[in-house]
Protein backbone atom coordinates (compact mmCIF):
# COMPACT_ATOMS: atom_id res chain seq x y z
CA UNK A 1 0.00 0.00 0.00
CA UNK A 2 1.21 3.51 -0.56
CA UNK A 3 1.90 5.81 2.24
CA UNK A 4 -0.92 8.09 0.94
CA UNK A 5 -3.52 5.12 0.97
CA UNK A 6 -1.83 3.84 4.46
CA UNK A 7 -2.84 7.49 5.47
CA UNK A 8 -6.27 7.81 4.06
CA UNK A 9 -7.15 4.13 5.35
CA UNK A 10 -5.80 4.49 9.05
CA UNK A 11 -7.85 8.69 8.87
CA UNK A 12 -10.93 6.47 8.21
CA UNK A 13 -10.60 4.46 10.73
CA UNK A 14 -9.99 7.10 13.45
CA UNK A 15 -13.05 9.16 11.88
CA UNK A 16 -14.85 5.86 12.43
CA UNK A 17 -13.57 4.55 16.00
CA UNK A 18 -12.91 8.13 17.87
CA UNK A 19 -17.09 7.99 18.36
CA UNK A 20 -16.72 4.70 20.12
CA UNK A 21 -14.72 5.95 22.48
CA UNK A 22 -15.55 5.81 25.81
CA UNK A 23 -15.23 9.76 27.42
CA UNK A 24 -15.37 8.79 30.99
CA UNK A 25 -11.63 8.74 31.83
CA UNK A 26 -10.88 10.82 28.79
CA UNK A 27 -8.35 13.77 29.67
CA UNK A 28 -9.64 17.48 29.20
CA UNK A 29 -6.96 19.49 28.12
CA UNK A 30 -4.08 17.40 27.73
CA UNK A 31 -2.80 15.87 24.17
CA UNK A 32 -4.41 12.33 24.02
CA UNK A 33 -5.10 9.71 20.98
CA UNK A 34 -8.23 9.95 19.65
CA UNK A 35 -8.72 6.37 20.13
CA UNK A 36 -6.17 3.94 20.09
CA UNK A 37 -2.84 3.57 21.28
CA UNK A 38 0.13 6.43 21.77
CA UNK A 39 3.45 6.26 22.76
CA UNK A 40 6.52 8.47 22.90
CA UNK A 41 5.68 12.35 21.80
CA UNK A 42 7.90 12.68 18.44
CA UNK A 43 8.55 15.91 16.27
CA UNK A 44 7.75 18.39 19.34
CA UNK A 45 8.81 22.21 17.72
CA UNK A 46 8.00 25.42 17.30
CA UNK A 47 7.72 25.23 13.22
CA UNK A 48 6.35 27.20 10.24
CA UNK A 49 4.48 29.63 12.91
CA UNK A 50 2.92 26.91 15.44
CA UNK A 51 4.06 24.04 17.99
CA UNK A 52 3.57 20.75 16.66
CA UNK A 53 3.37 17.57 18.67
CA UNK A 54 3.51 14.31 17.10
CA UNK A 55 3.27 10.81 18.60
CA UNK A 56 3.38 7.20 18.23
CA UNK A 57 0.33 5.99 17.18
CA UNK A 58 -1.56 2.54 16.90
CA UNK A 59 -5.18 4.20 15.46
CA UNK A 60 -6.67 0.56 15.09
CA UNK A 61 -6.47 -0.09 18.51
CA UNK A 62 -5.83 0.99 22.36
CA UNK A 63 -2.44 -1.59 22.43
CA UNK A 64 1.01 -1.19 20.60
CA UNK A 65 1.40 -2.30 16.81
CA UNK A 66 2.66 -0.74 13.63
CA UNK A 67 3.52 2.37 14.41
CA UNK A 68 1.93 5.98 13.02
CA UNK A 69 2.69 9.24 13.83
CA UNK A 70 -0.24 10.99 15.18
CA UNK A 71 -0.15 14.65 15.19
CA UNK A 72 -1.35 17.85 16.73
CA UNK A 73 -0.73 21.21 16.84
CA UNK A 74 -1.16 24.56 19.19
CA UNK A 75 -0.38 27.92 19.07
CA UNK A 76 0.07 28.24 22.69
CA UNK A 77 1.48 24.76 24.13
CA UNK A 78 -2.26 24.71 26.11
CA UNK A 79 -4.68 24.36 23.33
CA UNK A 80 -4.16 21.39 20.93
CA UNK A 81 -5.97 20.78 17.68
CA UNK A 82 -5.70 17.10 16.22
CA UNK A 83 -4.54 16.99 12.36
CA UNK A 84 -4.67 13.84 10.27
CA UNK A 85 -2.16 10.98 10.93
CA UNK A 86 1.03 12.26 9.28
CA UNK A 87 3.10 8.87 8.37
CA UNK A 88 2.06 5.54 8.10
CA UNK A 89 4.43 2.62 7.80
CA UNK A 90 4.32 1.89 3.86
CA UNK A 91 7.60 1.06 2.10
CA UNK A 92 9.98 -1.45 2.76
CA UNK A 93 12.34 0.00 5.11
CA UNK A 94 9.32 1.24 7.38
CA UNK A 95 6.92 -1.41 7.28
CA UNK A 96 7.03 -2.27 10.66
CA UNK A 97 6.81 0.91 11.84
CA UNK A 98 7.14 4.52 11.92
CA UNK A 99 9.45 4.58 15.49
CA UNK A 100 10.23 7.79 16.96
CA UNK A 101 11.72 10.83 15.43
CA UNK A 102 11.83 14.61 15.57
CA UNK A 103 10.98 17.68 12.85
CA UNK A 104 12.42 20.53 11.65
CA UNK A 105 11.56 23.79 9.43
CA UNK A 106 14.63 24.18 6.94
CA UNK A 107 13.90 26.64 4.06
CA UNK A 108 10.20 27.12 4.71
CA UNK A 109 9.27 23.30 4.93
CA UNK A 110 8.90 21.03 7.62
CA UNK A 111 10.90 17.96 7.93
CA UNK A 112 10.57 14.44 9.50
CA UNK A 113 13.53 12.63 10.62
CA UNK A 114 12.87 9.15 12.25
CA UNK A 115 13.12 5.30 12.52
CA UNK A 116 11.65 2.76 9.71
CA UNK A 117 11.81 -0.45 11.88
CA UNK A 118 11.53 -4.09 10.27
CA UNK A 119 11.18 -7.47 11.86
CA UNK A 120 13.60 -9.96 9.94
CA UNK A 121 12.50 -13.01 12.16
CA UNK A 122 8.56 -12.25 12.90
CA UNK A 123 6.51 -9.13 14.14
CA UNK A 124 7.30 -8.26 17.72
CA UNK A 125 10.39 -10.56 17.61
CA UNK A 126 13.33 -7.97 18.78
CA UNK A 127 15.62 -10.62 18.05
CA UNK A 128 16.69 -9.55 14.80
CA UNK A 129 15.44 -6.46 13.44
CA UNK A 130 16.67 -3.48 11.28
CA UNK A 131 16.12 0.20 12.30
CA UNK A 132 17.18 2.86 9.42
CA UNK A 133 16.79 6.74 9.78
CA UNK A 134 14.34 8.16 7.15
CA UNK A 135 13.63 11.14 6.45
CA UNK A 136 10.28 12.99 5.22
CA UNK A 137 8.95 16.56 4.11
CA UNK A 138 5.79 18.22 3.82
CA UNK A 139 4.76 20.90 1.17
CA UNK A 140 1.39 22.04 2.30
CA UNK A 141 2.60 23.65 5.34
CA UNK A 142 3.30 20.66 7.93
CA UNK A 143 -0.32 18.39 7.64
CA UNK A 144 0.86 15.97 5.28
CA UNK A 145 4.01 14.38 4.16
CA UNK A 146 5.75 12.82 1.46
CA UNK A 147 8.86 10.22 2.25
CA UNK A 148 12.29 11.00 1.08
CA UNK A 149 13.82 7.37 2.13
CA UNK A 150 16.09 5.95 4.21
CA UNK A 151 19.53 8.72 5.03
CA UNK A 152 21.55 6.90 7.97
CA UNK A 153 22.16 3.42 8.24
CA UNK A 154 23.01 1.62 11.23
CA UNK A 155 26.83 2.05 12.10
CA UNK A 156 28.73 -1.36 12.04
CA UNK A 157 28.11 -4.02 15.01
CA UNK A 158 24.70 -2.13 16.15
CA UNK A 159 21.58 -3.32 15.26
CA UNK A 160 18.94 -1.33 18.01
CA UNK A 161 19.18 1.87 16.39
CA UNK A 162 16.60 4.46 16.72
CA UNK A 163 15.03 7.90 17.78
CA UNK A 164 16.54 10.70 16.37
CA UNK A 165 16.18 14.00 17.61
CA UNK A 166 17.27 16.58 15.17
CA UNK A 167 18.50 20.60 16.16
CA UNK A 168 20.25 23.21 14.21
CA UNK A 169 23.92 23.64 15.60
CA UNK A 170 24.75 27.02 13.68
CA UNK A 171 24.72 26.63 9.68
CA UNK A 172 24.60 22.81 9.99
CA UNK A 173 21.83 20.12 11.51
CA UNK A 174 23.09 17.41 14.32
CA UNK A 175 20.51 14.38 15.01
CA UNK A 176 21.70 12.35 17.57
CA UNK A 177 20.83 8.53 17.46
CA UNK A 178 20.06 5.90 20.31
CA UNK A 179 21.72 2.65 19.88
CA UNK A 180 22.76 -0.69 21.42
CA UNK A 181 26.34 -2.38 20.58
CA UNK A 182 25.74 -6.23 19.42
CA UNK A 183 29.18 -7.17 20.92
CA UNK A 184 29.17 -5.77 24.51
CA UNK A 185 25.45 -4.49 24.81
CA UNK A 186 25.71 -1.08 25.96
CA UNK A 187 23.90 1.72 25.30
CA UNK A 188 25.25 4.12 22.76
CA UNK A 189 24.15 8.02 21.60
CA UNK A 190 25.64 8.28 18.00
CA UNK A 191 26.14 11.71 16.54
CA UNK A 192 25.75 12.61 13.23
CA UNK A 193 26.18 16.18 10.76
CA UNK A 194 24.48 17.38 7.85
CA UNK A 195 24.79 20.19 5.78
CA UNK A 196 21.34 19.48 3.52
CA UNK A 197 19.65 16.88 5.72
CA UNK A 198 19.97 14.32 2.84
CA UNK A 199 23.60 13.34 3.63
CA UNK A 200 24.49 12.88 7.00
CA UNK A 201 28.51 12.54 8.47
CA UNK A 202 29.01 10.83 11.31
CA UNK A 203 30.85 12.50 14.18
CA UNK A 204 31.59 10.38 16.98
CA UNK A 205 30.15 9.04 20.04
CA UNK A 206 28.30 11.67 22.55
CA UNK A 207 28.21 8.77 25.01
CA UNK A 208 28.71 5.00 25.37
CA UNK A 209 27.05 3.16 29.27
CA UNK A 210 28.60 1.34 32.15
CA UNK A 211 27.36 -0.59 34.75
CA UNK A 212 24.48 -2.44 32.31
CA UNK A 213 22.80 0.42 30.41
CA UNK A 214 22.38 -1.88 27.48
CA UNK A 215 20.33 0.47 25.04
CA UNK A 216 19.52 4.62 25.18
CA UNK A 217 16.13 4.87 23.72
CA UNK A 218 14.85 8.71 22.48
CA UNK A 219 18.09 10.50 23.14
CA UNK A 220 17.59 14.25 23.28
CA UNK A 221 20.61 16.24 23.45
CA UNK A 222 20.42 20.24 24.44
CA UNK A 223 22.39 22.93 26.23
CA UNK A 224 20.89 24.76 29.40
CA UNK A 225 22.84 27.62 30.98
CA UNK A 226 23.42 26.90 34.26
CA UNK A 227 21.69 29.67 36.68
CA UNK A 228 24.34 28.89 39.73
CA UNK A 229 27.46 28.33 37.98
CA UNK A 230 27.21 30.54 34.77
CA UNK A 231 28.41 27.91 32.73
CA UNK A 232 27.10 26.23 29.45
CA UNK A 233 26.03 22.21 29.94
CA UNK A 234 24.65 19.70 27.81
CA UNK A 235 22.12 17.90 28.50
CA UNK A 236 21.98 14.12 27.31
CA UNK A 237 18.34 13.59 28.21
CA UNK A 238 17.65 9.86 27.39
CA UNK A 239 15.23 6.43 28.63
CA UNK A 240 17.76 4.18 29.21
CA UNK A 241 17.35 0.71 29.79
CA UNK A 242 19.05 -1.60 31.92
CA UNK A 243 19.41 1.05 34.84
CA UNK A 244 19.13 -0.32 38.10
CA UNK A 245 17.07 0.84 40.86
CA UNK A 246 19.28 2.86 43.59
CA UNK A 247 17.69 3.68 46.58
CA UNK A 248 14.38 5.88 46.11
CA UNK A 249 15.73 6.53 42.26
CA UNK A 250 15.12 4.48 39.14
CA UNK A 251 12.55 2.23 40.59
CA UNK A 252 9.96 2.72 37.43
CA UNK A 253 9.86 -0.40 35.07
CA UNK A 254 11.25 2.03 32.42
CA UNK A 255 13.10 5.13 32.90
CA UNK A 256 13.76 8.81 32.20
CA UNK A 257 16.43 10.70 33.01
CA UNK A 258 19.86 13.29 31.89
CA UNK A 259 23.02 13.79 32.43
CA UNK A 260 24.96 16.90 32.18
CA UNK A 261 27.78 16.67 30.14
CA UNK A 262 30.48 18.93 28.39
CA UNK A 263 32.91 18.50 25.48
CA UNK A 264 35.95 17.03 25.98
CA UNK A 265 38.78 16.67 23.24
CA UNK A 266 40.37 12.77 23.19
CA UNK A 267 39.02 9.63 23.97
CA UNK A 268 36.55 7.36 23.08
CA UNK A 269 33.53 9.55 23.28
CA UNK A 270 32.83 13.33 22.35
CA UNK A 271 31.49 14.61 25.79
CA UNK A 272 32.17 13.85 29.60
CA UNK A 273 29.53 13.41 32.35
CA UNK A 274 29.82 16.32 34.85
CA UNK A 275 26.82 14.75 36.64
CA UNK A 276 25.57 10.89 36.43
CA UNK A 277 21.96 10.31 35.24
CA UNK A 278 19.15 12.06 37.43
CA UNK A 279 15.83 10.65 37.19
CA UNK A 280 13.52 13.44 34.66
CA UNK A 281 10.47 12.72 36.73
CA UNK A 282 9.47 11.28 39.99
CA UNK A 283 6.40 9.90 39.41
CA UNK A 284 4.81 6.46 38.41
CA UNK A 285 4.31 7.26 34.48
CA UNK A 286 6.57 9.38 32.42
CA UNK A 287 8.81 8.23 29.30
CA UNK A 288 10.40 9.25 26.24
CA UNK A 289 10.43 12.94 26.85
CA UNK A 290 11.86 15.40 24.32
CA UNK A 291 12.15 18.94 24.26
CA UNK A 292 12.39 21.75 21.83
CA UNK A 293 12.80 25.53 22.24
CA UNK A 294 9.89 27.48 22.10
CA UNK A 295 8.79 30.35 20.05
CA UNK A 296 11.47 32.80 22.27
CA UNK A 297 14.22 30.16 22.33
CA UNK A 298 12.88 28.81 25.97
CA UNK A 299 13.65 25.35 26.40
CA UNK A 300 10.29 22.71 27.09
CA UNK A 301 9.75 19.73 27.52
CA UNK A 302 6.42 17.17 26.69
CA UNK A 303 6.47 13.30 27.90
CA UNK A 304 4.98 10.04 27.41
CA UNK A 305 2.22 9.99 30.31
CA UNK A 306 2.40 6.14 30.59
CA UNK A 307 4.54 3.32 31.44
CA UNK A 308 5.07 0.14 29.54
CA UNK A 309 3.28 -2.90 30.44
CA UNK A 310 0.98 -1.38 32.57
CA UNK A 311 -2.80 -2.14 31.94
CA UNK A 312 -4.94 0.89 32.49
CA UNK A 313 -8.45 0.93 32.54
CA UNK A 314 -8.94 3.32 29.55
CA UNK A 315 -7.57 0.60 26.73
CA UNK A 316 -11.39 -1.25 26.72
CA UNK A 317 -12.57 2.56 26.17
CA UNK A 318 -10.94 2.45 22.93
CA UNK A 319 -7.63 4.88 24.08
CA UNK A 320 -4.70 4.76 25.81
CA UNK A 321 -1.97 7.18 27.27
CA UNK A 322 -1.48 11.33 26.95
CA UNK A 323 1.77 13.57 26.88
CA UNK A 324 2.24 15.59 29.83
CA UNK A 325 1.58 19.17 29.73
CA UNK A 326 4.85 21.15 28.19
CA UNK A 327 7.47 21.87 31.11
CA UNK A 328 9.92 24.76 30.55
CA UNK A 329 13.41 24.11 31.70
CA UNK A 330 15.59 25.52 33.74
CA UNK A 331 19.55 24.22 35.26
CA UNK A 332 21.00 25.86 38.23
CA UNK A 333 23.54 24.48 40.33
CA UNK A 334 23.79 20.96 38.56
CA UNK A 335 19.81 20.65 38.84
CA UNK A 336 17.09 20.84 36.18
CA UNK A 337 13.68 22.38 36.86
CA UNK A 338 10.65 21.93 35.41
CA UNK A 339 7.72 24.49 35.12
CA UNK A 340 4.07 23.64 33.41
CA UNK A 341 3.03 25.74 30.86
CA UNK A 342 0.49 28.74 32.35
CA UNK A 343 -2.61 27.13 33.03
CA UNK A 344 -4.19 30.46 33.56
CA UNK A 345 -6.08 30.51 30.33
CA UNK A 346 -8.09 27.30 31.21
CA UNK A 347 -9.01 28.77 34.72
CA UNK A 348 -13.32 28.83 35.45
CA UNK A 349 -13.63 29.34 39.17
CA UNK A 350 -11.35 29.96 41.92
CA UNK A 351 -11.31 29.08 45.30
CA UNK A 352 -8.81 30.37 47.92
CA UNK A 353 -8.75 29.53 52.08
CA UNK A 354 -5.77 31.19 53.88
CA UNK A 355 -5.36 28.34 56.28
CA UNK A 356 -7.21 25.04 56.64
CA UNK A 357 -6.22 22.89 60.23
CA UNK A 358 -6.35 19.01 59.90
CA UNK A 359 -5.68 16.96 63.04
CA UNK A 360 -6.23 13.33 62.73
CA UNK A 361 -8.46 14.14 60.50
CA UNK A 362 -9.03 15.28 56.85
CA UNK A 363 -10.98 18.09 55.45
CA UNK A 364 -12.82 18.05 52.20
CA UNK A 365 -12.05 21.07 49.58
CA UNK A 366 -13.64 20.11 46.51
CA UNK A 367 -15.79 16.87 45.33
CA UNK A 368 -16.94 15.81 41.80
CA UNK A 369 -14.69 17.98 39.12
CA UNK A 370 -12.23 16.48 37.51
CA UNK A 371 -9.87 19.08 35.66
CA UNK A 372 -8.48 21.19 38.77
CA UNK A 373 -5.46 23.18 39.44
CA UNK A 374 -4.35 23.11 43.20
CA UNK A 375 -1.69 24.74 45.06
CA UNK A 376 -0.92 24.60 49.14
CA UNK A 377 2.04 24.71 51.71
CA UNK A 378 1.72 22.47 54.87
CA UNK A 379 3.32 23.04 58.47
CA UNK A 380 2.89 19.85 59.90
CA UNK A 381 4.24 18.03 62.89
CA UNK A 382 2.19 14.95 61.94
CA UNK A 383 3.55 11.71 60.55
CA UNK A 384 1.34 12.40 56.98
CA UNK A 385 0.13 15.20 55.83
CA UNK A 386 -1.05 15.88 52.49
CA UNK A 387 -4.00 15.28 49.68
CA UNK A 388 -5.61 12.37 49.55
CA UNK A 389 -7.59 12.20 46.02
CA UNK A 390 -10.47 9.55 46.10
CA UNK A 391 -9.58 6.54 47.03
CA UNK A 392 -7.05 5.88 44.54
CA UNK A 393 -3.78 8.91 45.28
CA UNK A 394 -2.47 9.79 48.36
CA UNK A 395 0.43 12.76 48.11
CA UNK A 396 1.78 13.39 51.19
CA UNK A 397 4.90 14.31 53.45
CA UNK A 398 6.29 11.87 55.28
CA UNK A 399 7.33 13.13 58.44
CA UNK A 400 9.69 10.01 59.54
CA UNK A 401 10.90 9.24 55.88
CA UNK A 402 11.62 13.56 55.11
CA UNK A 403 9.83 12.49 51.92
CA UNK A 404 7.41 13.90 49.48
CA UNK A 405 5.75 10.82 48.32
CA UNK A 406 3.40 10.15 46.15
CA UNK A 407 0.70 6.69 46.41
CA UNK A 408 -1.57 5.36 44.19
CA UNK A 409 -3.47 2.66 45.99
CA UNK A 410 -4.96 1.07 42.88
CA UNK A 411 -5.06 -2.93 43.18
CA UNK A 412 -2.21 -4.56 40.60
CA UNK A 413 -1.19 -0.94 39.37
CA UNK A 414 -0.12 0.33 42.98
CA UNK A 415 2.72 2.06 43.53
CA UNK A 416 4.61 4.73 45.53
CA UNK A 417 7.66 7.11 44.75
CA UNK A 418 9.27 9.02 46.66
CA UNK A 419 11.33 12.34 46.88
CA UNK A 420 13.55 13.71 49.51
CA UNK A 421 12.49 16.80 51.14
CA UNK A 422 13.47 19.18 53.96
CA UNK A 423 9.79 20.50 55.00
CA UNK A 424 6.81 21.89 53.49
CA UNK A 425 7.23 25.22 53.23
CA UNK A 426 7.75 24.61 49.40
CA UNK A 427 4.50 25.37 47.29
CA UNK A 428 3.04 22.04 45.71
CA UNK A 429 1.06 22.50 42.61
CA UNK A 430 -1.44 19.56 41.66
CA UNK A 431 -2.78 19.58 38.18
CA UNK A 432 -5.59 17.24 37.64
CA UNK A 433 -6.65 16.56 34.25
CA UNK A 434 -9.41 13.58 34.82
CA UNK A 435 -7.43 9.97 35.02
CA UNK A 436 -3.87 12.71 34.75
CA UNK A 437 -1.84 13.93 37.86
CA UNK A 438 1.37 15.75 37.40
CA UNK A 439 2.57 17.41 40.29
CA UNK A 440 5.49 19.96 40.82
CA UNK A 441 7.69 20.35 44.23
CA UNK A 442 10.29 22.98 43.94
CA UNK A 443 11.28 21.96 40.58
CA UNK A 444 10.94 18.50 40.55
CA UNK A 445 7.62 16.80 39.56
CA UNK A 446 5.87 13.23 39.95
CA UNK A 447 3.69 12.06 37.32
CA UNK A 448 0.74 9.36 37.13
CA UNK A 449 -2.09 8.18 35.35
CA UNK A 450 -5.32 6.61 37.74
CA UNK A 451 -8.67 5.67 37.35
CA UNK A 452 -10.88 6.60 39.85
CA UNK A 453 -13.77 4.90 39.70
CA UNK A 454 -17.02 7.00 38.71
CA UNK A 455 -14.69 10.21 38.64
CA UNK A 456 -15.85 11.07 42.29
CA UNK A 457 -12.87 13.05 42.74
CA UNK A 458 -13.04 13.78 46.13
CA UNK A 459 -9.98 16.23 47.32
CA UNK A 460 -9.05 16.29 51.02
CA UNK A 461 -6.33 17.64 52.92
CA UNK A 462 -5.02 15.42 55.74
CA UNK A 463 -3.16 14.84 58.71
CA UNK A 464 -2.59 12.07 60.06
CA UNK A 465 -1.44 11.01 63.23
CA UNK A 466 -0.65 14.60 64.17
CA UNK A 467 -1.51 18.02 63.30
CA UNK A 468 -0.86 20.12 60.28
CA UNK A 469 -1.85 23.00 59.05
CA UNK A 470 -2.21 24.16 55.10
CA UNK A 471 -1.94 27.37 53.88
CA UNK A 472 -2.33 29.49 51.12
CA UNK A 473 -4.42 27.13 49.37
CA UNK A 474 -5.73 27.52 45.96
CA UNK A 475 -8.13 26.01 43.83
CA UNK A 476 -8.83 26.47 40.46
CA UNK A 477 -11.86 24.68 38.20
CA UNK A 478 -10.10 24.05 34.80
CA UNK A 479 -12.20 24.06 31.39
CA UNK A 480 -11.74 20.94 29.37
CA UNK A 481 -11.62 22.19 25.56
CA UNK A 482 -10.42 19.05 23.91
CA UNK A 483 -12.95 16.80 25.93
CA UNK A 484 -15.26 19.44 25.11
CA UNK A 485 -14.60 19.13 21.26
CA UNK A 486 -14.99 15.27 21.46
CA UNK A 487 -18.55 16.00 22.88
CA UNK A 488 -19.94 17.75 19.90
CA UNK A 489 -18.81 14.74 17.37
CA UNK A 490 -21.24 11.68 18.58
CA UNK A 491 -21.51 10.01 21.95
CA UNK A 492 -20.08 6.91 22.49
CA UNK A 493 -22.44 3.86 21.99
CA UNK A 494 -21.85 0.80 24.64
CA UNK A 495 -22.56 -1.64 22.04
CA UNK A 496 -19.08 -1.23 21.56
C1 LIG B 1 10.29 4.10 23.28
C2 LIG B 1 10.25 3.29 22.00
C3 LIG B 1 11.22 3.87 20.99
C4 LIG B 1 10.64 3.43 19.69
C5 LIG B 1 9.16 3.51 19.95
C6 LIG B 1 8.35 2.49 19.24
O1 LIG B 1 9.12 4.09 24.02
O2 LIG B 1 10.50 1.94 22.26
O3 LIG B 1 12.55 3.48 21.19
O4 LIG B 1 11.03 4.25 18.62
O5 LIG B 1 8.98 3.38 21.35
O6 LIG B 1 6.98 2.73 19.40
Amino acid sequence: MTQQAAIEKACAHVAAAKPLVNPRYYPGFHVAPPCGWMNDPNGFCYALGRYHVFYQFHPYSAVWGPMHWGHAVSDDLLHWEDLPVALAPSEDYDRDGCFSGSAIEYEGELFLIYTGHTYLKKFGDDELIREVQCLAVSHDGGISFEKLGVVIEPPEGVMHFRDPKIWKAGDKFRVAVGGRTVDTDQGIVVLYESDDLRRWTKLGLIDKAEGGLFMYECPDFFTLDDEGTGEKLHVLLTSPMGLKPDGRRFNNPSVNSYKLMRPKAGGKCLYETVQDQVEADRGLDFYAAQTCPDKNGRRVMISWLNMWHVPYPSVPDGWNSALTLPRYLSLKDGVISQEPVDLSPLYLNTAEYESIQAENEEKIISAGKSCLALSFKVKSSAAQAGLRISGSIYLYFDRINGTLTLQRLEGGRSGARSLPVKDGETEIRVILDRCLLEVFYAGQSMTAMFFDPGLKRELALYAANGRAEFSAVTLHELKAPRLEARQGQGAWHPAH
